[in-house]
């Protein structure tokens, strides 16, 4: 669970939402640059960048030793011109969160939604919103109804209104959260949106249900990562736990994918050999006893059977010279394995693409091209596949990775790439298939999770 620094865990609903890095945010009545802050989680972890908008000069020391990514302004919020400081700073126009907290009681937070109105929201949009109205107080210059119907006219979705916190068992409602919905997947909207008054804890528990992040699940993985050492990094609990699997358990899945692998019978023993030999030899593994004669890395035998299950759709629909597309690859081992096995079974590979979060693309193509030194393959990450051309015709593998990835990710990748692919394999591990294709699905044998499926396209 993410540390909130905010008052109400406004900075989860945020994150959660958006689920990106280098954001952007607006926040109107800053305060304190840390604790009870609204953005200092977004600045800090996930590299957010806003406009930080205050009166109370004091507070200006402590954003330039806390804030250095972002500018402040240290003005009365009534009076700015936020669209110059936006063009200025060249801020997107899909920005990412607005807040707005002032002092309902003199005015200065629907005047300041008004000066937006006029002069910003014609051109600026803003996937979040938390706007204070302060309800519990009473009602100042009709600032909840006049601030729910601008924003209404601008498009955005009231997704948790008059969101509350408890004193003992006394609700005080107090802020208005919303949702641009063409910033953020219309599903998810669909999923939060209430009419209740909700306690902040009970919308964060929805939110949490609904929008689970790949940061949050990925998260110690990643961390790991970033000062990986090749040499040594498969001994790692962290990397083990996301990646590797050893323990009874995975050796006994480990014997089912040898004798799946013997049936398939497309390889003799000594290629096989050739193929464990290849895969463990880099990064110090945990070797198990297989069978007498087998010592490996469990991980490593899954990757030469579902290697071979592809390889066998592949001959099967007679797929050759195309784009092999690989999404959530680990540390590249089924890519390492593949390439030997389009050697063996004389298929063209025009390209190898992987696509993964950055950290573990890194780790990706040191890996394959240290085992590998002339190889074909493309690393890209999920920033930044959208721009890659792949070629006319596409197959793709996917295992354990998109089917987990939360709604809106995997979303993202039906429509900018999986839509274009003619055919592939995915092996899904949650119980909904929500694929856009026709698609046709086998068990998993031996079955890894309640839900897995291999899923044919
Ligand atoms: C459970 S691992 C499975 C790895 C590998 N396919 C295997 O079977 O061993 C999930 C993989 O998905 C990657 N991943 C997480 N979020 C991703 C995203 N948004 N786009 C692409 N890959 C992602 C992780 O970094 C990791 O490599």
């Amino acid at each position: 669970m993410t540390t909130t620094y905010s008052q109400v865990c406004q900075d989860i609903f945020v994150s959660k939402i958006c689920n990106k890095r280098e954001g952007h945010f607006l926040e109107i009545g800053t305060c304190e640059p840390i604790k009870n802050n609204n953005t200092y989680l977004l600045e800090n972890e996930y590299n957010w960048k806003g406009i930080l908008v205050e009166f109370d000069k004091s507070f200006e020391e402590k954003y330039k030793i806390h804030r250095k990514n972002s500018v402040y302004i240290m003005e009365d919020a009534t009076k700015i011109n936020y669209k110059k400081v936006l063009d200025e700073n060249n801020f997107p126009k899909n920005m990412d969160y607005l807040q707005i907290d002032l002092e309902v009681t003199n005015k200065s937070t629907l005047d300041t939604l008004i000066l937006l109105n006029e002069t910003v929201f014609d051109e600026y949009k803003f996937a979040t919103v938390t706007f204070e109205t302060d309800i519990y107080r009473g009602d100042y210059y009709n600032t909840r109804e006049i601030s729910r119907k601008i924003f209404s006219d601008r498009g955005y979705i009231l997704v948790f209104p008059d969101i509350s916190d408890f004193d003992d068992k006394k609700k005080y409602p107090f802020e208005d959260w919303y949702i641009h919905p063409d910033l953020i997947d219309n599903d998810i909207i669909k999923k939060l949106k209430t009419d209740q008054s909700l306690n902040y804890n009970e919308a964060i528990k929805i939110i949490n249900d609904v929008c689970m992040s790949e940061r949050d699940l990925y998260r110690n993985f990643i961390n790991y990562l970033k000062d990986v050492d090749i040499n040594n990094f498969r001994t790692h609990s962290v990397f083990n736990d996301m990646l590797e699997h050893n323990g009874p358990i995975f050796v006994d899945f480990a014997k089912s994918w040898l004798s799946n692998i013997e049936e398939l019978n497309m390889i003799n023993k000594e290629q096989m050999i050739k193929l464990i030999d290849l895969n463990d030899q880099l990064g110090n593994p945990i070797k198990e006893k297989i069978t007498d004669s087998i010592v490996s890395v469990p991980n490593t035998i899954k990757y030469i059977y579902f290697g071979l299950l592809n390889i066998k759709y592949l001959l099967e629909k007679c797929i050759n010279n195309f784009t092999m597309i690989e999404i959530g690859c680990g540390y590249g081992g089924q890519c390492v394995i593949l390439l030997e096995l389009f050697k063996i079974f004389n298929i063209n590979v025009d390209k190898y693409v992987l696509i993964d979060l950055e950290e573990a693309s890194n780790l990706q193509r040191k890996y394959v091209n240290t085992l590998i030194p002339n190889n074909n393959c493309v690393f890209l990450t999920n920033e930044n596949y959208k721009k890659h051309d792949f070629g006319e015709k596409k197959y793709l593998f996917a295992c354990y990775s998109l089917s987990e990835f939360a709604d809106k990710t995997r979303k993202d990748y039906y429509d900018n790439l999986i839509n274009n692919i003619g055919s592939g394999i995915i092996i899904w591990n949650r119980e909904t298939i929500d694929l856009p294709k026709k698609f046709i699905i086998e068990e998993e044998k031996p079955l890894t999770g309640k839900y897995n499926k291999i899923v044919y396209f």
